[in-house]
């Protein structure tokens, strides 16, 4: 088992922080300054967010009568409409030549032939998300990170009961994290960094029991990195450097024995490194 230990000594008013590494493969970030830590990590690649001009298209659809199959198709055919380039024509494949099952980025169930994963990612699609992509009612993945996405997350999203993989990351989209997601009781990784989010992590994560990722590095969200986060055992993965939090680093992080990356780095927290911390014993990244 990799670990760290991270060292604490008083120099004048300020604190000062060191960590110890006891593996090669580890990558320390540090540390120091005075009250104020304000520290960088070079572990992350660079990246560009490439803006594309915003435009949007509007759908109706009728959906009186629809089979829960035939709902399915709505909603993708709904997603589609939302997106208004794509570079490498992924989306040609869904037409009416073949079942929904077979168009490309799609997985269906084996029986019941429902969406469970829809995945495009690197493809270089511009758009929007679909307020309907919430009727996908048996999604368990959502991948489209690196792409050009704008707009909001949808808060119809909490109606995807089954997601577990919530994957957006390298995009640009806005607004909030919708705090609805908070239905989707059984996620385990969301994944929204390196997009332009506004906003507070929402306080109704505190049930998202299963969740192993947390992944918001690269936005712009603010308030403080909540204590209820201590009681998300699970977590394997917190990562929040590159946006505007402040107050404390919470104590209660020190309960997240399954961690394994702590990203904290290029915010504005105030105050020390707790000392729960030194609980951390899978720690294997930690950048502050
Ligand atoms: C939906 O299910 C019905 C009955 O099982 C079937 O006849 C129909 O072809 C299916 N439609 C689609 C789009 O899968
Ligand atoms: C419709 O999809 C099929 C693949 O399922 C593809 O071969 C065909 O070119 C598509 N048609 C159009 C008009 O894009
Ligand atoms: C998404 O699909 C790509 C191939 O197109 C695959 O390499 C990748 O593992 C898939 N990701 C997820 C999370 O399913
Ligand atoms: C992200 O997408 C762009 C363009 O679609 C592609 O050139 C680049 O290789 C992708 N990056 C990664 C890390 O997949
Ligand atoms: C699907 O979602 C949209 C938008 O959230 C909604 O208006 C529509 O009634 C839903 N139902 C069906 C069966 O498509
Ligand atoms: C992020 O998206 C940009 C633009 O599409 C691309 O150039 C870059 O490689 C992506 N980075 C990652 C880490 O996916
Ligand atoms: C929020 O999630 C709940 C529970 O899944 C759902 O009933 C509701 O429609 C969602 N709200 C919106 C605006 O989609
Ligand atoms: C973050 O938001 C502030 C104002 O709330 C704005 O001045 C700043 O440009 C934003 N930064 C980014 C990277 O979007
Ligand atoms: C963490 O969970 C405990 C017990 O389940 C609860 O009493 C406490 O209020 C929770 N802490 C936060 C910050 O939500
Ligand atoms: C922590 O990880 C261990 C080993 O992978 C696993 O058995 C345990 O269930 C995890 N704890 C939580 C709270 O997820």
């Amino acid at each position: 088992m990799l670990k760290v230990s991270v060292l604490f000594e008083t120099v004048g008013s300020g604190v000062r922080m060191g960590t110890k590494i006891v593996d090669r493969r580890l990558v320390g970030c540090l540390l120091s300054s005075s009250v104020v830590f304000v520290l960088f990590c070079l572990v992350f690649p660079l990246f560009v967010i490439l803006v594309v001009p915003f435009a949007s298209s509007t759908a109706t659809f009728t959906t009186r009568n629809l089979a829960q199959n035939e709902t399915d198709e709505v909603a993708l055919r709904a997603f589609k409409l939302k997106i208004f380039r794509d570079a490498q024509g992924v989306l040609n494949s869904w037409n009416d030549s073949s079942h929904f099952c077979e168009w490309e980025g799609i997985t269906c169930g084996y029986r019941r032939r429902r969406v469970t994963v829809l995945n495009i990612s690197s493809k270089g699609l511009s758009g929007s998300l679909s307020p309907y992509i919430g009727n996908l009612s048996f999604l368990k993945r959502f991948v489209l990170y690196n792409n050009s996405i704008q707009g909001e997350i949808p808060h119809e999203f909490g109606r995807l009961r089954r997601l577990k993989y919530l994957i957006l990351s390298n995009n640009s989209l806005v607004g909030e994290i919708p705090a609805n997601l908070s239905h989707c009781s059984r996620l385990v990784e969301l994944y929204v960094q390196g997009n332009k989010l506004v906003g507070k992590i929402p306080s109704k994560f505190d049930s998202l029991y299963n969740l192993e990722v947390l992944s918001l590095s690269r936005n712009n969200l603010t308030g403080q990195i909540p204590s209820f986060l201590g009681n998300l055992t699970s977590l394997k993965v917190l990562a929040v450097s590159y946006n505007s939090f402040g107050g404390n680093i919470p104590h209660s992080l020190g309960r997240l024995k399954n961690l394994t990356v702590l990203r904290l780095g290029v915010n504005n927290f105030f105050g020390t490194v707790p000392h729960s911390f030194y609980d951390l014993s899978s720690l294997e990244i930690f950048c502050v």
